[in-house]
């Protein structure tokens, strides 16, 4: 499914809102919502840079997300969905 997602337009609804939700709860979602919130499009768009730049990061890094690795750390493949979504313009 991510394989061919790949050769599509990348949309929040489709790809990316899935891909945070496991990824990034819950401590970026408001049942805990300690941290940063990354559970909408507006807060993913704000934050697109910086979600990028950690997921790319070394997992020993400090800085590296998920924090700490408590989540499984991203594939090469979902990183790719969130640079072309950057790239195409972020669609809803
Ligand atoms: C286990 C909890 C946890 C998970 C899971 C997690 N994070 Fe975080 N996140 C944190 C903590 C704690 C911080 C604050 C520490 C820091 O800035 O490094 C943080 C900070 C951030 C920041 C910086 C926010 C700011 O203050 O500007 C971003 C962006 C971020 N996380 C993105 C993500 C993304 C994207 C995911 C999923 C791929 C994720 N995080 C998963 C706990 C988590």
């Amino acid at each position: 499914m991510l394989a061919t997602a790949l050769d599509s337009k990348v949309s929040y609804a489709d790809h990316i809102q899935p891909l945070m939700e496991i990824s990034c709860t819950p401590c970026h979602w408001p049942e805990k919502g300690k941290k940063k919130l990354l559970n909408t499009y507006a807060t993913t768009v704000e934050n697109i840079d910086e979600i990028i730049y950690r997921v790319k990061l070394p997992s020993d890094s400090t800085e590296f997300m998920p924090y700490k690795s408590k989540r499984l750390p991203l594939s090469a493949t979902q990183i790719q969905l969130l640079v072309n979504w950057r790239d195409q313009g972020m669609a809803r």
